[in-house]
Parts: structure tokens; C-alpha cells; sequence
């Protein structure tokens, strides 16, 4: 799909402002966009303090709000066609599974690191797929700061409301995720990927401008969810990991710190945290080698390190499913791909190719095909290109 023109992006504002006034009596305040994201390499990398480099999409969430002079929060779903309302002294009443949870996450973590925060009126809608790991929570959570910002009258920092968004998930939510499709959401920054630092929180925007080939997505069309996946055992295993390696180097603070030679240390290990180790050390490699394949604009390069992320995240971190291991080994078999691999949390949700843009039609024909005849489910081909940042439209 082609960056969101203005005019898509205006069909949206105008049909949540129409929405808005149908429900409540008046026109909102404010609108505001903000992205879905998409990894192109760096998974688990994030807690771990290394490096990642997602991309902000051009498929977004929108919400229309307006303050209220008292202390409740009334929300709409237009995708759901689901309406909750509740007081912001009574947060922990929302119900704690639904889509609403991520906007009073939000609201609780303003509330707790002292933003002004006002009751409001808020329209969500969008057209990012939920629960396929291209970030429709981080996109939600950054949206509904963007408004509460308006409203509360306070500057936007993005970076800091990065922060408010993982807060939102680690405190409320319950998943102990990282920074990274928080901060790539308020931050992305058009057609360029962002080289983000986990543990500085620099980072740098890649342009993304391979001559011939182009990024596609593809939805294994398996859901899952983060609170029910393995992704907090992963983070404990992690710890586990760094408990280990600092026995070789005390000062060791995450494994951002452990090196090769801590991995060649202890091979002889079968256990579960040897394996998620290697993961971790390797891939933080991989990411600064994308980098570099992305500024010379080598697809073959950059394709032959997702393959191999892959490969990690299957066989060592485990957080594959045979699902993802099918649609990555189809695509690797089809004219003009570069490479593959799961994107995001894994355990479901999409794998992402590099696809050379003259094979585009024939790729997204073929590998729906093959994979329906191998697993009997839909793929969903999601062409996309970078998008922007969290913001008001
Ligand atoms: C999810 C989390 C991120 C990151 C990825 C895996 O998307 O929200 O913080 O850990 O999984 O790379």
C-alpha cells in the first residue's frame, strides 16, 4: 500500500468527527494518528537493552476527543462498536482483558507521573489488524496520550510518552514488555526505519530505499495475545541468562553486555537460558550488521540476516509456530525474495519479506495459495511503506 494519502487520512477524521457528533452532541477538539509499527530485525532485544529497527507503518489507529469538566472518560469503539465510561478515580474497575484496559493504562500512567489529566469524551478507530504483532496496543496507547496531552494542555515529548506507553503495558497491562514499538511509534520517522539504541534511547533514522526490492508483510492470520503467550517467561529466562554471564563479568547490567565469548563459554550448556543467550547476543549483532546492509541498500545482505534472525528466534528463543516456519520457508522458495522472517513477539501474527518489487503481484499470489494448500488458513498480504509518527491531524 502506498504512504496513507492525506486524503485517507482526512476520509478518517471527518468520519469520526461525523461519529462524534451523531453520539455526542458536538464536533471533538482534536484527532490524532498514530502508527502501527513493523520489525525489521532486533526481536527480544529490547529488555534486553540492545538494538532494534522498526518502522513506523502507514496503517493507523485514530482517536477524536474532547475534554469534559468532570472526571469521567467516556470511550468509543467504532471498530468494535463497544462503549465504556468510567471515572478516573476508578480506573482499576475497567475491565481488564478488553481494548478499553489500554486506555486506562494510559491514563493511570499520566496520572502516576503527574500529568494534567482532564475527563474526556473519546471515537477510536482503525485500520491496523489487532493482535498480529504490528503494535495496534503501542499505536492505541500513543493515540490516546497524544489526545490526553491536547486536553491536559501539556507539551508532547514524544520520547517521554514512549515511556508512558511501556509504563501503560509493564504496570497495567501486565506484559513486561520493552520500549521498542512504543518508542517506534511516537518517534518513526518518515520512509526511514529507526536504529534505536534500548539501553540511550539515540537513535538514528535509516532511510529505507532499496533500489529494487520492498518490505511485505504477511498475516499468518494465527492470533495471539502477549499476556497469554510465552513473552514474560521469555523475559524471565533472560534474567536467568544474566545471572549467568555475570558469574564471567559481575559487571555485566543486561545482556546487552555478553559477548560472543560469553556464548562460546558456555556451550557446552543444553539449558533453556544457553539457548535464549545466543539468541540475544547474535541477534544484537544482526541488528548493527542491518544497519549497515540498509544505508548501502543491499537487499540481498539485509534479506540473508532475516533469514538467520529467524532461524534464532525459531530454533533458540523459541517463539515461532509452525505456522510463521511455513510461511518463511514458502516465501524463501518464490522468485525474487530476498528473505524472511517473524516480526514482533512471534507465537503467531505476521512474518515480514523482503520482495523484489517486480515479483510483488506473483509473490502475494503464490504464497497466499501455498500456504492455504499447506495449512488450510488465509495469508493476508499487507504491502506497506513507512508511515509517520504519533501526532494530531
Ligand atoms: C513485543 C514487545 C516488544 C518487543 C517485541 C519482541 O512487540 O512489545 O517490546 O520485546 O515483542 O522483539
Amino acid at each position: 500500500m502506498a504512504q496513507p494519502l492525506n486524503a485517507e487520512i482526512n476520509k478518517f477524521k471527518s468520519f469520526l468527527e461525523g461519529l462524534f457528533y451523531q453520539r455526542w452532541g458536538s464536533m471533538p477538539l482534536v484527532t490524532a494518528a498514530s502508527p502501527g509499527r513493523v520489525n525489521l530485525i532486533g526481536e527480544y532485544t529490547d529488555f534486553n537493552l540492545g538494538f532494534v529497527l522498526p518502522m513506523a507503518l502507514d496503517r493507523e489507529i485514530y482517536v477524536a476527543g474532547s475534554p469534559r469538566n468532570d472526571r469521567v472518560l467516556r470511550v468509543y469503539s467504532a471498530d468494535y462498536s463497544e462503549q465504556f465510561e468510567f471515572n478516573l478515580a476508578e480506573l482499576n474497575k475497567v475491565p481488564p482483558k478488553s481494548w478499553v484496559a489500554y486506555v486506562a493504562a494510559v491514563y493511570s500512567a499520566l496520572m502516576s507521573e503527574g500529568y494534567n489529566v482532564t475527563g474526556a469524551d473519546l471515537i477510536v478507530q482503525g485500520n491496523l489488524p489487532q493482535g498480529t504483532g504490528l503494535s495496534s496496543s503501542a499505536a492505541l496507547e500513543l493515540a490516546v496520550a497524544r489526545v490526553a496531552a491536547a486536553h491536559g494542555g501539556w507539551a508532547w515529548d514524544a520520547p517521554a510518552m514512549a515511556l508512558i506507553g511501556q509504563m501503560a503495558e509493564n504496570r497495567y497491562i501486565g506484559v513486561q514488555c520493552g520500549i521498542m514499538d512504543q518508542f517506534a511509534v511516537a518517534v518513526g520517522t518518515p520512509r526511514s526505519a529507526l536504529f534505536l539504541d534500548c539501553r540511550s534511547l539515540n537513535y538514528e533514522s535509516v532511510p529505507v530505499n532499496f533500489e529494487e526490492a520492498t518490505f511485505v508483510i504477511v498475516n499468518s492470520g494465527v492470533t495471539r495475545q502477549l499476556h497469554t503467550s510465552g513473552y514474560n517467561e521469555r523475559r524471565k529466562e533472560c534474567d536467568q541468562a544474566l545471572k549467568m554471564v555475570q558469574t564471567l563479568a559481575p559487571q555485566a547490567a543486561s545482556l546487552r553486555d555478553a559477548t560472543f565469548e560469553h556464548v562460546e563459554h558456555f556451550k557446552a550448556e543444553s539449558a533453556i537460558w544457553y539457548k535464549r543467550l545466543r539468541h540475544v547476543v547474535s541477534e544484537n549483532q544482526r541488528v548493527q550488521d542491518a544497519v549497515k546492509a540498509l544505508r548501502k541498500g543491499s537487499a540481498p545482505e539485509f534479506g540473508a540476516l532475516m533469514l538467520e534472525s529467524h532461524r534464532s528466534l525459531a530454533e533458540d528463543f523459541q517463539v515461532s509456530c509452525p505456522e510463521l516456519d511455513i510461511l518463511v520457508r514458502i516465501a524463501s522458495e518464490l522468485d525474487g525474495v530476498h528473505g524472511s522472517r517473524l516480526t514482533g513477539a512471534g507465537f503467531g501474527g505476521c512474518a515480514i519479506h523482503l520482495v523484489d518489487r517486480s515479483q510483488l503481484d506473483s509473490f502475494a499470489s503464490k504464497i497466499a495459495l501455498k500456504y492455504n494448500r499447506a495449512t488450510g488458513l488465509n495469508a493476508q498480504v499487507i504491502p506497506v511503506e513507512p508511515g509517520k509518527p504519533a501526532r494530531l491531524i
